[in-house]
């Protein structure tokens, strides 16, 4: 008979850095010392290397079962990307309808910007997350021979595109009160056309929220000329990609960044992941950012309705980075020796008696929960 806790979170760490950051979130969430149960789910390329399959076939019931996934990353240099991403990430993503990415982009104080003066950032990006460009419609043809066509259909739907723009009018709401919706109308005259008039129906339901279209490509240059006039960022599957890797720079680098994916109201598991890769250039040498995986798990804790808990581990991050302890791909080292350098952020954020020593030697003040 199963043990009832409050929380059961199936990890899935994944390839690459992925299990690396993955080790360092679980430690910073049991410090919190919630009712909660982990379920590690060793899925990935490993698992497509010996059984021909990302995930087994009853995957989606595995991850039902749970109150909420937390991701590392996928992708391995030996499977092909295609296979790797919509074998397990996409797989989930669209097999639980988790049709809102939440992609939150924030510099935090002691984090260094590449930007000239250190602007402020605070946005947060609402990218629609089962269609559009990576709904896999399309195909290929003539294989092999010089006549070769492949075709890759976007699909937008009146109903995708309303429930995700719909949110997101809900979250400016609550924020700043700006919205913007980023397309590319100008040059697509359909998909993004029918989002524009769907953006223009649900306005009318808000009328607190200022909401402007602006194409993504100026808006791409605006993040970086002018990031404080961003607050709430509604876009499309591909376009929220494209601009939360841009964000994740304007917060530090790829490794702070943080996502949900989750479909509000409709009871399906949701899904936590930091924005990066597996990192095949620095896995398995203990120097990845912990920070974008430890900040997806304040947003699953969000999410479990754990407001309080999720609320003193993001002001741990917060403190932590703060104090200038951080990992070599935002600036500094948090330890003489690179191979702890993740373990040590984790260590001061969790207070762990048996880095308190060594981190008070080193003259970095504990700053944890
Ligand atoms: P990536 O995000 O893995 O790496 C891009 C750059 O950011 C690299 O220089 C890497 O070292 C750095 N970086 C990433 N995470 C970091 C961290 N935690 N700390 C410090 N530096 C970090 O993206 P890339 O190289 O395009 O893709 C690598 C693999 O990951 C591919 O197989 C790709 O398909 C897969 N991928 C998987 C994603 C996911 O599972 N959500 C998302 C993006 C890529
Ligand atoms: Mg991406």
């Amino acid at each position: 008979m199963l043990r009832a806790v409050t929380h059961r979170i199936a990890l899935i760490p994944g390839d690459g850095a992925g299990p690396e950051v993955m080790a360092e979130a679980r430690k910073a969430v049991d410090a919190l010392g919630l009712d909660l149960e982990w379920t590690e789910l060793p899925w990935g390329s490993v698992h497509y290397r010996e059984h021909g399959a990302m995930m087994p076939p009853d995957g989606l019931d595995v991850v039902r079962r749970h109150d909420a996934i937390l991701l590392g990353a996928v992708g391995d240099p030996s499977v092909p990307d295609h296979v790797t991403l919509w074998g397990l990430l996409l797989a989930l993503r669209q097999g639980l309808d988790l049709w809102a990415n939440l992609r939150p982009a924030r510099l935090l104080d002691g984090v260094p910007s590449p930007l000239a003066g250190s602007p402020a950032v605070d946005m947060l990006f609402v990218r629609e997350n089962t269609e559009g460009e990576y709904a896999g419609v399309g195909g290929r043809a003539h294989a092999g021979m010089e006549l070769e066509v492949a075709l890759e259909t976007s699909v937008f739907t009146r109903a995708g595109v309303r429930r995700v723009v719909r949110y997101a009018f809900e979250l400016a709401e609550s924020r700043r009160g700006v919205l913007t919706s980023a397309t590319k109308s100008n040059a697509s005259r359909y998909g993004y056309v029918l989002w524009d008039e769907v953006v223009e129906e649900v306005a009318a339901e808000f009328p607190g929220v200022r909401h402007e279209h602006v194409l993504v490509d100026a808006l791409a240059a605006r993040m970086v000329t002018n990031p404080l006039s961003i607050d709430v960022v509604v876009a499309s599957n591909l376009f929220g990609d494209v601009l939360t890797d841009i964000a994740a720079a304007l917060q530090g680098g790829m490794g702070m960044a943080a996502s949900a994916s989750v479909a509000p109201s409709s009871g399906a598991t949701p899904m936590f992941e930091p924005v990066h890769g597996s990192a095949p250039d620095i896995a398995g040498r203990g120097i990845a950012n912990p920070v974008g995986a430890i900040w997806s798990a304040v947003l699953m804790l969000e999410q479990l309705g754990e407001g309080a808990a999720a609320h003193r581990l993001m002001r741990a991050i917060e403190a932590v980075c703060r104090e200038g302890i951080r990992t070599a791909d935002i600036g500094r080292r948090c330890d003489r020796d690179e191979g702890r350098g993740m373990t040590a952020f984790t260590a001061v954020l969790t207070c762990d008696p048996r880095h308190r020593k060594t981190l008070y030697r080193q003259g970095f003040p504990l700053a944890g929960l």
